[in-house]
């Protein structure tokens, strides 16, 4: 995944382009670079490798001035992380960023090569450069035609922008598979891969349907739709705040998103308690209502933290639901023959919306037969929202931080909800619902209790954050967990996590233990805790550290460290353990020095598959 911005104005455009891809800088980070027609109308190209404060620098101590350009900072796919494969691309005349993967760009590299074209990168991006020139050269038609009769030979997903030096006016978008917004101004516009590359310009925002092209200048924008035929699209005022693209008190924004999620929470019950016996969502109605009540099986697809979510929540809807569920990685589901179960409700789960696997997964599921879908996602103008029959949003706000942190605990709130309105839907005679709402009500003032134990976590972190491998525990519902706590790990810190249901242990695992391998453990209070205490001491016994979190009390157990947490509803005890190995990665992290917000080799939301 990469990111775009591009814009044409009356004024000089250079700050607002290296501003708004520095805000795009999560969707990847390899290298990055950008183009500007100056005054005396020559392609002013700037790239280098590495952070997008590497192109600032150069760009700065440059001094160029132009009305018209385009930036991209990029996620490397094809070929690897060097200047020579950096965007903006260009063939003659012709300038592209572009956010995707052409799927046949080594035949059309070779198709080019034999018209003359001399490549300079290993970039599927430079083929589309080429082959718009070639188009042009071929018909002499007019950009958007040129572009129009390009795409047909590109097999993938493209969205990219395009300017043409000899017609330094416009700006063509085109937007194929990954998201692209128009931004606009008093006579000047913009396009970017996301609005928090404009929020500081405008709030105004069009965004771009699938199939969609639009040639952009300073005083109209003209969109196609995929029929090529001219359409008007909705234009939205965005309530994103800018103040939300700003880290504030804290060092990054993980640390910042991980202390917002009280307040994230509490946004997500906001308005859907009613008066503490029902559930409201407002994004659904009758129809949803009827989906959920014939609903006999639920289908979960996701990817990396979002599937963690969803793995916690299927042990919800069969043990206070009572309704059989999967859940599958959306790579996995899209790329296998199914057998569907009767009645069956599909659901995805998204905090950006644009997970290419996920999106991929919803789309194979369309006609094989599923009661329906259901999106639960962070970002309502995203293309998992547009493209699903309905969604409930979680109000985690912008999350930043690649690691996901608030928009996980924000999904299961929401799974929680849904299994209560299920319940409510299915009339279920049962006071499980209204324990679900009285104790949602407590969650995010016990997540406020938690937060202050930060001193005893980054006590722990200093003690673990030169090991090279850490094992982490849970069993049922908080097995999940242990998942979610080794992938922020290993996310962030690098170092080699694995979870396992704590009694799988001794069916291999315990060959690893040694003095060498902590033993994170989550230990809550439920029906499981007294089999925990067993598998403790399996560890024990043969010399493993175990550092146990758990607001019980333990029999004494040697080289057994229990960190003790606060009270927790044994319900919302999944969401709660999450927050102490959210923190926990984040200071083991921050003890080794490393690029928290902006891991090596990741991205925010995967575009492509
Ligand atoms: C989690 O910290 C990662 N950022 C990653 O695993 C992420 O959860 C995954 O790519 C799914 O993203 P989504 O929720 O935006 O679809």
């Amino acid at each position: 995944m990469c990111g775009i911005v591009a814009a044409v104005t009356q004024r000089n455009i250079t700050n607002f382009l290296v501003e708004g891809i520095k805000k795009l800088e999560y969707r990847g980070y390899d290298s990055s670079g950008l183009a500007i027609i100056d005054y005396k109308n020559n392609i002013i190209r700037i790239r280098c490798v590495g952070k997008v404060n590497e192109l600032i620098k150069k760009v700065y101590k440059k001094k160029i001035l132009g009305n018209i350009g385009m930036a991209h900072t990029r996620w490397a796919t094809h070929g690897k992380v060097s200047k020579a494969n950096t965007h903006p691309h260009i063939s003659s005349n012709i300038i592209v960023v572009h956010n995707g993967i052409i799927e046949n760009s080594s035949i059309l590299r070779l198709f080019l090569q034999k018209k003359g074209y001399i490549f300079y990168s290993d970039t599927d991006t430079e083929v589309i450069a080429h082959l718009l020139h070639w188009e042009q050269n071929k018909k002499k038609d007019p950009l958007k035609k040129t572009i129009q009769n390009s795409i047909e030979k590109l097999y993938g997903n493209y969205s990219m922008v395009v300017i043409d030096k000899n017609n330094p006016s416009r700006l063509i978008a085109v937007r194929s598979r990954s998201p692209l917004v128009i931004g606009l101004g008093l006579e000047e516009n913009f396009i970017a891969s996301d609005q928090i590359a404009l929020l500081n310009i405008t709030k105004r925002f069009i965004y771009l349907e699938e199939g969609d092209i639009a040639v952009v200048t300073r005083k109209r924008i003209d969109i196609f739709n995929k029929n090529s035929t001219i359409t008007k699209r909705k234009e939205i005022i965005s309530n994103t705040e800018y103040k939300s693209v700003k880290k504030g008190k804290y060092r990054h924004f993980m640390e910042k998103e991980i202390y917002e999620q009280p307040e994230s929470i509490r946004k997500t019950l906001e308005n859907r308690l009613k008066n503490n016996s029902k559930i409201y969502f407002s994004e659904l109605g009758l129809k949803e209502n009827n989906l959920f009540y014939h609903a006999e099986h639920i289908q979960i697809v996701a990817c990396g933290t979002s599937y963690n979510a969803a793995m916690v929540s299927r042990y919800w809807f069969e043990s206070l639901a009572n309704i059989p569920c999967d859940v599958e990685i959306a790579s996995e589901f899209s790329s296998r023959k199914l057998a569907l179960r009767k009645k069956s409700l599909l659901i995805t789960l998204s905090q950006s919306g644009e997970t290419a696997d996920t999106l991929s997964a919803l789309r194979c599921s369309k006609n094989l037969g599923y009661l329906g879908n259901l999106t639960i996602c962070n970002m309502e103008s995203s293309s998992l929202v547009k493209e699903s029959d309905c969604c409930i949003l979680t109000k985690a706000g912008l999350e930043i931080g690649v690691a996901s942190t608030k928009s996980f605990t924000t999904q299961l709130t929401v799974l929680l909800m849904l299994i209560a309105k299920i319940i409510n839907v299915k009339k279920e005679k049962n006071n499980i619902s209204n324990k679900i709402i009285q104790t949602l009500n407590i969650l995010p003032t016990r997540i406020e209790e938690i937060l202050k134990k930060n001193e005893l976590i980054k006590n722990l972190a200093n003690k673990i954050s030169h090991k090279k491998n850490i094992l982490f525990l849970g069993r049922g519902d908080t097995y999940p967990i242990a998942i979610e706590g080794a992938l922020k790990l290993k996310e962030i810190s690098y170092i080699h996590a694995e979870a396992y249901p704590a009694g799988e242990l001794k069916h291999g695992p315990l060959a690893l233990i040694d003095q060498n391998i902590p033993i994170i453990i989550i230990a809550p209070k439920n029906s499981l805790l007294n089999k925990i205490k067993k598998n403790i001491k399996e560890i024990s016994l043969r010399g493993g550290i175990t550092y146990v979190f758990s607001d019980q009390e333990f029999d004494y157990e040697e080289n057994m460290n229990v960190i003790k947490m606060p009270y927790v509803e044994e319900l919302i005890a999944p969401i709660f353990y999450i927050i102490p190995l959210q923190l926990l990665a984040y200071y083991v992290a921050l003890s080794k020095g490393r690029d928290i917000d902006q891991p090596r080799h990741l991205a925010k939301s995967v575009t492509v598959e």
